[in-house]
């Protein structure tokens, strides 16, 4: 039993290099020394994406995504040369979302039309707060004063669409910053936003000397004080941190919620492709300088084993609040529905799980406890048989 036709693909560009590591983040960033390698590196992706093409077997690709690191500190002909380089060794869907992530202190509007003429249709902006303490805190480049301006300059620079990035249950936040940063963020009306709770990742400053965080009920109420102000704008919440006015949800992060292909190009860059044998991951060498100078790009390659493919692929559908339909599951991992019948009934039982028609999501109660959802899923996915019956 393999898995179903190759699902969409959509390429991943990542750029490594930030002005300065902020202490919350465990992303693959490097404090930028001296001046960018823009042309080497450029050189380097094309080149990766030229070895690439054979896995993609003849797919186009329906969505690009240049993420960080800060990918705007490079330059606008920097990502016009990607772009034309891509569009001469793939092809694009018509429709191609491109998104490019932005950091407020790198930008200004020139550059950001510069992205716009390069072909970028989308922009990402890291706001995290506009409330300087906050900032500060956080280790930000930009004050809130240049988060405003780069918000405005990004409604004002003609992309297709914008995404503002805001964090909430900042060190000593109250809920009433946390809704005057959202209020903030909506007064600019962007079409999509992503609030995400911060988060103390392993190996990062702030899980070294953690930061006095909001306690467990003050974070909740926070959470339930900025998702409320976001439903009540006209913004739908689609994804655990995702809200989308209608019709600008986030098309290469939601093949991602899919399970759908992507490949990662660029220092340290993810892949996941499907081919007539199943589903493999490559994850390309985190050295910048090893990945321009070629010295084994892929640093490594796994084929995933079946019942990683069942957990990983909920590790991802079960963030949507759509969730999935049966067929999508019978796609993406080869098994039926009821052949999995008992990883699923506990949590119908226990109210988690629901289903309507064909498709199966997370109850209000399964996305507050959607982490300890996915570890019993773990648990229970190891010991599926490798070949259902
Ligand atoms: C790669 S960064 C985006 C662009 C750019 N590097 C910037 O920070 O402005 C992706 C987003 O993830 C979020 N993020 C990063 N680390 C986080 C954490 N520990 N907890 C919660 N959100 C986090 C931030 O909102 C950030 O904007
Ligand atoms: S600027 Fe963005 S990618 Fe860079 S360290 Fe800060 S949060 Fe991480």
């Amino acid at each position: 039993m393999t898995p179903g036709s190759p699902p969409l693909l959509g390429l991943y560009i990542h750029i490594p290099w930030c002005v300065a590591k902020c202490p919350y983040c465990d992303f693959h960033s490097l404090a930028r020394q001296g001046p960018l390698p823009e042309g080497p590196y450029v050189r380097a992706l094309l080149d990766d994406l030229e070895h690439s093409r054979e896995g993609l077997l003849g797919r186009e690709i329906s969505t690009i995504f240049f993420g960080g690191g800060t990918p705007s500190l490079f330059s606008g002909s920097a990502i016009a040369e990607i772009l034309e380089g891509v569009s001469g060794r793939a092809a694009l869907a018509a429709d191609c979302e491109i998104t490019l992530e932005a950091n407020p202190g790198t930008i200004d509007s020139r550059r950001f039309r510069a992205f716009r003429e390069a072909g970028v249709t989308r922009l990402s902006l890291g706001v995290q707060s506009l409330h300087d303490p906050s900032l500060r805190r956080l280790g930000r480049i930009h004050d809130a004063r240049e988060a405003h301006d780069a918000m405005e300059a990004a409604a004002g620079a003609g992309f297709r669409s914008f995404n503002i990035d805001l964090m909430y249950g900042l060190p000593d936040q109250t809920a009433a910053q946390a809704l005057a940063d959202v209020r903030a963020v909506l007064a600019v009306a962007p079409p999509h936003l992503s609030l995400y709770e911060l988060t103390i990742e392993a190996h990062t400053a702030f899980a070294h000397e953690p930061p006095p965080l909001p306690s467990e009920d003050e974070r909740m109420a926070i959470e339930d004080a900025v998702t409320r102000a976001a439903g009540d704008a006209g913004y739908d919440r689609y994804e655990v941190s995702a809200y989308a006015r209608p019709g600008y949800r986030c098309a290469h992060n939601l093949n991602y919620w899919r399970f759908g292909d992507y490949l990662g190009l660029g220092a340290g860059a993810h892949s996941k492709l499907t081919d007539a044998q199943g589903v493999t991951r490559m994850v390309r060498n985190p050295d910048p300088a090893a990945y321009m100078a070629d010295r084994g790009r892929i640093a490594s390659r796994r084929r995933l084993a079946r019942h990683e493919l069942v957990f990983e692929f909920l590790l991802n559908a079960l963030r949507l609040t759509e969730g999935f339909s049966q067929d999508m599951l019978r796609d993406r991992t080869g098994y039926d529905f009821m052949e999995l019948e008992s990883l699923w009934a506990p949590a119908f039982a226990r109210g988690l799980l629901e289903h309507e028609g064909d498709r199966i999501y997370t109850t209000p109660l399964g996305r507050r406890f959607l982490d300890a959802l996915l570890a019993e899923f773990l648990a229970t996915t190891e010991i599926i048989p490798a070949e259902a019956s």
